[in-house]
């Protein structure tokens, strides 16, 4: 068993889970499943922080958790080096971390769990160049570029279509993860092009995003998008292929669960791995 003023003070562990924000879908979704997990574990007491997207104030959530004299922290960092330190100094003090989904640099955490981006990115680089024919021009839209599904998600594409000479990368904007500016980007692709075959957007609510800017400008039905998460329900990336909007997604599971399952291990004193890889999945019409 963990030793923890957290347990002495509260007689439940206290749990401390710092989001990188709770603007977007798919986190809220990690949320509600950590939440959900928990309520199996009554001896759990799990404060949440939404550093809404801003690397200063997730720094300071953590801060505020440490002082809170907390049992293990929980984190899915805005982006990985201004977290590092922050983590570290955590892991270093002798408090369990599971990072999720986004990664910090180095080593300095109990286990990381998340699954595979660049796995994910050849997945929908190769699915891509079916769809394709192995020729097509196309406009990737990135992800925060701090945050390593995004640099992960973009070498994973360009390796898989490095394979084919005719397929080319002809606009490659950052537009952070979020549909609104994804919006934008394309409306900027749009003007600036006017053969795009293929979006590839590293996640569901920009490739949406584009999918509307391109649906305003009359060209939706000649271009395919693909985009990555593949949450359930009405504004998912699910009913968006399933509506013909996009032509796939990958399911990129939150691993909210699983953190709580291990959180549990981890305050029980048993040994766990250090990276746990979620599976993806393809869906498609
Ligand atoms: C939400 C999100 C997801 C994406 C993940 C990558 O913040 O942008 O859509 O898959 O983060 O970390």
């Amino acid at each position: 068993m963990v030793a923890g003023c957290g347990r002495e003070q509260h007689g439940k562990y206290l749990i401390g889970f710092s989001q990188a924000n709770l603007g977007e879908p798919w986190r809220v979704a990690m949320n509600a499943e950590v939440a959900e997990a928990a309520k199996a574990h009554p001896d759990l007491e799990i404060v949440y922080a939404d550093a809404q997207q801003d690397n200063a104030k997730q720094v300071a959530d953590v801060e505020n958790f440490l002082r809170q004299k907390i049992d293990l922290l929980i984190i899915s960092p805005n982006e990985a080096k201004p977290l590092t330190p922050v983590v570290r100094r955590a892991f270093e003090a002798k408090i369990p971390v599971v990072v999720l989904d986004r990664e910090i640099e180095g080593d300095t955490y109990t286990t990381f769990i998340g699954a595979d981006n660049r796995a994910i990115g050849r997945a929908a680089g190769e699915y891509a160049a079916t769809l394709l024919g192995g020729k097509g021009n196309v406009v990737e839209i990135k992800g925060l570029p701090g945050s390593t599904p995004a640099h992960d998600r973009s070498e994973g594409f360009r390796d898989a279509i490095a394979r084919y000479p005719d397929i080319k990368i002809i606009h490659d904007p950052v537009a952070n993860w979020l549909r609104e500016e994804a919006m934008t980007q394309m409306e900027a692709a749009l003007a600036a092009h006017d053969d795009i075959d293929l979006v590839y957007a590293h996640n569901d609510p920009m490739a949406i995003g584009a999918y509307l800017a391109a649906k305003a400008k009359g060209r939706d039905s000649t271009i395919k998008f693909i985009g990555i998460d593949g949450l359930p329900g009405l504004d998912g990336g699910r009913q968006a292929v399933a509506d013909g909007k996009l032509a796939a997604t990958f399911v990129y599971p939150t691993g909210g669960k699983e953190a709580v399952e291990i959180a549990v291990k981890i305050l029980q004193g048993d040994s766990v791995p250090h990276r746990i890889t979620l599976e993806s999945e393809r869906i498609v019409r």
